[in-house]
This record gives structure tokens, sequence and C-alpha cells, in this order.
């Protein structure tokens, strides 16, 4: 008897670039059996030391309350929860945190627009791979600066835009030609990986992210590049 799970390779799921949150949700839902995996390959295994420097940029002290916002599979968590912290996954894909359910930290369904959280409840807020799919994004750093006490730090680990100029073109090649390919072969939702291309292009670069990221409230906004700016971090605190 075929496995249902196989239906997924051949019926893709994607959100558009509206980012309607049930779209996203189902088409998160259905990347989940294989999303760590598929992005170690399409990352070429770089996606580990992007998740090092993320809990770099945050450098949480032993005791402290991190929230790892649109965490999935909890694969981002579990490097924040090292060391005594304590890291809670929240997302609102049942389907990504079930598929981390191995995953030892604590868990919690939420939209990133509407944290399931008291205010000023947190010391620090991440969000790696997440804010770039939120329908709002700016509801979304407001929301953050709500939870986070003052004197907290917001990480935000996101893919960027490469700051060499022919650096930016061989990649947007990648991203366009190459990835959807490779996403076909690996993933559980090959569609899903057309809508991750369309909407790193159509993501803002490091200083117009900045900027959003002050217009929500936050302060000592700053931002370091990975891998020439096909990631970029950025950091600021809440006063
Ligand atoms: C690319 S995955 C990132 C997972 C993980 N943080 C990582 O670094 O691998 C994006 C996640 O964002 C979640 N997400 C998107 N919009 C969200 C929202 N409004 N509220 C909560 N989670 C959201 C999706 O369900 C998905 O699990």
């Amino acid at each position: 008897m075929a496995d249902p799970r196989d239906r997924a390779h051949t019926v893709g799921v994607r959100a558009g670039l509206d980012k309607r949150p049930a779209d996203v949700a189902a088409m998160f839902d259905r990347v989940a059996r294989r999303y760590d995996v598929t992005n170690t390959v399409l990352s070429a295994g770089l996606d580990a030391s992007w998740r090092r420097a993320t809990r770099d940029a945050l450098a949480p002290r032993p005791g402290q309350t991190v929230l790892d916002v649109a965490a999935g599979t909890a694969v981002s968590t579990v490097e924040l929860a090292a060391g005594g912290v304590h890291a809670i996954a929240c997302d609102f894909s049942q389907g990504m945190l079930r598929a981390g359910a191995a995953r030892a930290v604590p868990k919690v369904a939420g939209d990133a627009m509407a944290l399931p959280l008291a205010d000023r409840s947190v010391d620090g807020v991440v969000i790696s791979f997440g804010l770039r799919n939120v329908a709002d994004p700016d509801a979304a750093l407001r929301e953050f600066h709500r939870v986070t006490r003052p004197g907290g730090t917001l990480v935000v680990c996101e893919f960027s835009s490469p700051t060499w100029a022919p650096f930016r073109t061989l990649y947007t090649e990648y991203l366009m030609q190459a990835l959807p390919r490779i996403a076909r072969a690996v993933s559980s939702n090959p569609e899903a990986y057309v809508y991750l291309a369309e909407s790193i292009r159509a993501w803002p670069d490091q200083a117009a992210l900045a900027g959003r990221i002050a217009g929500a409230g936050w302060g000592d906004v700053a931002w370091r590049d990975l891998t020439g700016g096909i990631v970029a971090l950025h950091r600021a605190r809440r006063s």
C-alpha cells in the first residue's frame, strides 16, 4: 500500500507572496517531514554555522528565558538551549512542531503576530528564517518588543542580499534555477522551495530591514553579514 506521506512528493503546497497565515502554515506542515535534511542540503551544510552565529549574537546567560519564534522543528531552539538557557520554541505549524517532537525543549503553538506570552516576560527573542514568512513582519516586530523585558535582545537571522554584485548575480541564479531542482529531489514539498526563492528575492536588504526593526520600537539596531550577505544577523535592544 502506498505511503500517504509520499503524496507530498507529487502534490505541492505553497504560499503566495501575500503570505496568508493559513497557506504558510499548510505549506510548512507539508515541508516538515524532511525540513531539517533539506535545509542542510540546500545550504551545503552552512545552516549549522548560521545557527551558532545566531546564538553568539544573542549571547544568552544561564537562567535566562529566550523565545524562539517561528522555531519550526525546534532545530534553531536546541542551539539556544545549551548552557542552562530556558529556550522555548513557538510556531503556528503543528506539523513542524510535531516533526521536532524528539527535541527536548518546551514547545508552544502560537502566531508571531499575537504571541501567547505576557508583556515583558522574556529576556530575548530570536527568529531564524521566519520573519520573511510572516504576513505582517512589522506587527511581529512590535509583538517581539511587547514580550521582551527592558534591556532584552532581539536577534533576527534571515536570508538577505549578498553585498558583492558578481556574487549576488551568481546567488540569484542558484536561487531561481538550481535550488528548486535540488528541492525536487530532497524535499517532501518541493513547491515550497519555489516560494523560498521568490520570498528571498522580495525581502528587504540589510539596511531596509534595520529600518523596519527600529520602526517597531527597538534601539541599537545593528547587523552582521554571514556568508557574504546570503544571511544577515540583525540585533537590537529593548530600552
Ligand atoms: C523556514 S522555517 C524556520 C524554522 C527554524 N526557525 C529554522 O531556523 O530552521 C519558518 C517557520 O516559520 C513559521 N511561521 C511562519 N509564519 C509564522 C507566524 N506568523 N507565526 C508563527 N510561526 C510562523 C513556519 O510555520 C515555519 O515553521
